[in-house]
């Protein structure tokens, strides 16, 4: 049977396109390798692509208009090309996978996220016209067990590729039990499930034989990894930091990080993980949302400012070069003059190295969408630029404090005349000059100019 299907789709070329966070990133790779099975080899080029899958997210309004402005521009390849098959996959897909295909008939399938791993078989059942969309989430999902076969090769001519054999995700969670109240990922992401450790350190061993040097564990909210089912038959207790230490202990593995974290799941024990193992990068994205209680309280967050701020210092004290980031959410509904500055008081009290922010943005089906205090645009957008600025300002204070130092860094791409590297805090480095190197390899340099998204560094 599946002869057949290899037969039938034969030299066929696929493009993804990928909107969103990392979790959709690990996705389409996931996707890609099911398609490989079925033939298909990844193109590089739309234009060339018997089949195109766009990746979608909906976080916020405005990912998903970007999806939906595209779909109707490939309406008209579609016309041109009416051999050329159409897939909407990603959380976009999840929730409004019935109306994109009542509205747009020249989409072909569109799968959920619980569904990518079959999409090579879901694609062919799609042919007759008939289960064009495939959007079921079950109760009891389990991860299936999937192990990758690394598909990317270090000669490739796309640099960021090439870098991609070096660094990998490995998923270790999906969806969220939180429901934040402004937050879409409960609802196109299902319920959370955690993967079986001995999968997730299967998959992570095997990568590593294959000379992967750096790993990141994803979920949305890795911290709670294990608390809703069972994930170590042998062990009970096991939890999100003995995930991380046995990880670490795999031999070959470099450099491990993860994300993302929920700041009211973080453990003294996780915190421990920074000051005794070795290989976990001092560099740690825990979103905050916002400065003030009142709002946390809105946003159904469960914890306060004062928690938040203890968890800093304590980061800080057991590993005193971590390099911390955070997530921002500006204007949500009811955010008074105050809370906005109680955000921009956090922002002097942390000074995290970096950090995204966004205006608040309403999404169906969430609680806040509801909520009847809403503010002003112009007002949402004066608050975002002044949060933004002096982020940025304080994002190179940060960035300068690295001048001088020596580091480690490891090379994602070379060029004619620099390379460009990672620092273990995730700080992206240039180095001047033609070096003999390779992609993946970990160079030595001492950083001699800051800027504000980049450092520049001589070779030891
Ligand atoms: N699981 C992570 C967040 C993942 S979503 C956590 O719990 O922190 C990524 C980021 O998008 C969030 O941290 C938040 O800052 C932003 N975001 C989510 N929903 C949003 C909305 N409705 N409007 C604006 N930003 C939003
Ligand atoms: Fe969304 Fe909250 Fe879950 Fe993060 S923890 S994914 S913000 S509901
Ligand atoms: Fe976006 Fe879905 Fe990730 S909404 S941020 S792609 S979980």
């Amino acid at each position: 049977m599946i002869y057949e299907y290899m037969k039938h789709m034969e030299n066929k070329q696929f493009f993804i396109k990928t909107f969103g966070c990392q979790m959709n990133q690990r996705d389409s790779e996931i996707m890609a390798q099911s398609l490989s099975r079925f033939g298909y080899v990844e193109g590089m080029d739309i234009k060339d692509a018997d089949l195109i899958i766009l990746n979608t997210c909906s976080i916020r309004a405005k990912a998903e208009q970007k999806v939906m402005s595209l779909l109707g521009y490939l309406r008209k390849t579609k016309e041109k090309r009416p051999d050329m098959k159409i897939c909407v996959a990603g959380c976009v897909a999840q929730q409004e996978g019935k109306s994109i295909i009542d509205r747009m008939p020249h989409v072909d399938l569109i799968i959920g996220t619980q569904n990518i791993y079959q999409i090579g078989e879901y694609l062919l059942a799609a042919e007759d016209g008939k289960h064009r969309v495939v959007t079921q989430m079950e109760d009891n999902y389990q991860i299936p067990r999937f192990l990758p076969n690394i598909p990317f090769s270090a000669d490739s001519a796309d640099a960021e590729k090439a870098a991609f054999q070096f660094s990998r995700f490995v998923t270790i969670m999906q969806g969220c039990n939180n429901y934040c109240t402004y937050c879409v990922v409960p609802y196109t992401r299902g319920r959370e499930v955690s993967r079986m450790a001995k999968d997730i350190v299967d998959e992570v061993t095997l990568l590593v034989q294959s000379g992967v040097k750096e790993i990141t564990l994803l979920g949305q909210n890795v911290n709670s990894y294990g608390r809703t089912n069972e994930v170590c038959p042998d062990n009970s207790s096991y939890n999100f930091s003995k995930l991380l230490r046995q990880v670490s202990s795999i031999e070959g593995l470099e450099r491990l990080r993860f994300t993302t974290s929920n700041p009211k799941d973080l453990t003294d024990e996780l915190i421990a993980c920074f000051k005794d193992v070795d290989n976990l990068c001092p560099q740690f994205h825990l979103p905050v949302q916002s400065g003030s209680d009142n709002v946390l309280k809105a946003m159904n967050r469960k914890y306060s400012i004062a928690q938040y701020l203890q968890q800093v210092e304590k980061l800080r004290e057991y590993c005193p070069t971590i390099a911390l980031s955070t997530d921002m959410i500006i204007g949500f509904p009811g955010e008074t003059d105050e809370d906005f500055e109680a955000t921009m008081e956090l922002l002097e009290k942390v000074k995290f190295h970096g950090s995204f922010s966004f205006k608040y943005s309403d999404r169906p089906g969430t609680r806040s969408s509801e909520f009847d205090n809403k503010v002003d645009e112009t007002i949402k957008s004066e608050r975002l630029a002044r949060f933004q600025s002096r982020q940025d300002e304080i994002s190179l204070e940060r960035n300068e404090e690295f001048v001088g130092q020596e580091k480690q860094i490891m090379v994602e791409a070379i060029y004619e005349d620099s390379v460009k590297g990672r620092t273990a805090t995730h700080h992206i480095v240039h180095v001047k000059g033609q070096v003999n190197t390779k992609v993946g390899a970990m160079l030595k340099v001492k950083i001699n100019f800051a800027g504000q998204h980049s450092l520049k560094a001589e070779l030891i």
